[in-house]
């Protein structure tokens, strides 16, 4: 008994120190167990019918949790409108006129406060747990998501300019910003895999289509219909050949040279990441699981908990 009570204290003292180390958040899957067993439920009811209704609105649901975890961390600040006092990251450049799925978030922020009783579950847990089950919806991987976190009170267009990478970048300025966020190469080659669902603007492939020599002609030219060398900066492609589903043709666009972005195609080019992109291009059972932990990595950067921040009743606003 005494050796057994010694090696807990052990245990313990483990645990303490690697939470400590590692910076690990006391998020846990199971925050809501009590307040509100019924919110994973009610939140998973309300995406599967949205992405029901139109399949790219989980997409732009999976786009919302990697835009505001890059920014300041997981904290919910990407929903907060402009205000007085807010400087909202929606109007950064690379969310303007691009991010979308605000009002779902709302209607399921309702839905969940209904079910709830009270507001509880965080605009910032929100965006995870509806990460997972749009990508459950578009026939990808799932995952325990963690919770717990809570909301900022402020919002940083600066920040979200400074932090969020954009898709002329160079495969060394893309690791580099997944490092500074904590994440690493694989990571980024994996969370990249998110294009796998989902659209671009034709001002944001325009210079890799017109410019780039790393894309194969035939692609180059039906993407040139869709998007001309004069306007057309807002029409739409799909980021890989099968938009509705969450599946590997990412990666095998990519190694046939048909990645919509400059940044995607950085990923297979003679460089350090090529291996792994052919590797997820036929290894559907690999790119699911790598996905699902880099998703909950990325999940874990710098949220707030405890009686840190708020749990906003409006998403879009700070509380009173
Ligand atoms: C690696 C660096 C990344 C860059 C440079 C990048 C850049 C972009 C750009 C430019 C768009 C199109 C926006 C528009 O034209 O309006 C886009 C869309 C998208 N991105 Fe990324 N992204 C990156 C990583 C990620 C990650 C890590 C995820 C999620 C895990 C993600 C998820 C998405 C999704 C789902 C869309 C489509 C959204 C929709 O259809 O509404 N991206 N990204
Ligand atoms: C292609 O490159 C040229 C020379 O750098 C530049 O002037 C032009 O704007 C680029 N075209 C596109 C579509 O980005």
């Amino acid at each position: 008994m005494a050796s057994r009570c010694y090696f807990s204290v052990l245990l313990h003292a483990f645990v303490f120190a690697t939470v400590a180390t590692l910076g690990f958040s006391q998020l846990t899957p199971n925050y809501y167990d009590y307040s509100c067993p019924n919110a994973l439920s009610t939140i998973k009811s309300v995406v599967e019918a949205e992405v029901q209704k139109e399949n790219r609105i989980g997409a732009s649901l999976l786009r919302l949790h990697f835009h505001d975890c890059f920014v300041n961390g997981c904290d919910g600040s990407i929903l907060l409108d402009p205000s007085p006092t807010i400087d909202s990251e929606k109007n950064a450049r690379p969310n303007i006129q691009s991010v979308r799925g605000f009002e779902v978030v709302d209607e399921i922020k309702q839905a969940v406060d209904q079910a709830c009783g009270k507001s509880v579950v965080s605009c910032a847990d929100i965006l995870a747990i509806v990460a997972r089950d749009s990508v459950v919806a578009l026939g990808g991987p799932t995952w325990e998501v963690q919770l717990g976190r809570r909301d900022s009170t402020t919002a940083s267009r600066e920040a979200a300019n400074a932090n969020i990478p954009a898709p002329f970048f160079s495969l060394s300025e893309l690791i580099t910003n997944f490092k500074n966020h904590g994440l690493d190469e694989k990571d980024l080659v994996v969370l990249s895999g998110g294009h796998t669902i989902g659209y671009a603007r034709c001002i944001n492939f325009k210079a890799h289509i017109y410019n780039d020599s790393n894309i194969d002609p035939n692609f180059a030219q039906y993407l040139k219909y869709i998007c001309p060398i004069n306007g057309g900066d807002q029409n739409l492609a799909p980021l890989d050949s099968t938009a509705a589903n969450f599946d590997v043709s990412y990666y095998s666009n990519l190694v046939n040279k048909n990645g919509l972005l400059h940044s995607d195609q950085e990923l297979f080019n003679g460089d350090s990441t090529d291996s792994l992109v052919q590797q997820y291009s036929y290894d559907n059972q690999a790119f699911f699981q790598d996905f699902a932990n880099s998703i909950i990595k990325m999940g874990n950067i710098q949220p707030l908990t405890g009686d840190q921040g708020e749990v906003r009743v409006n998403c879009r606003k700070v509380n009173y």
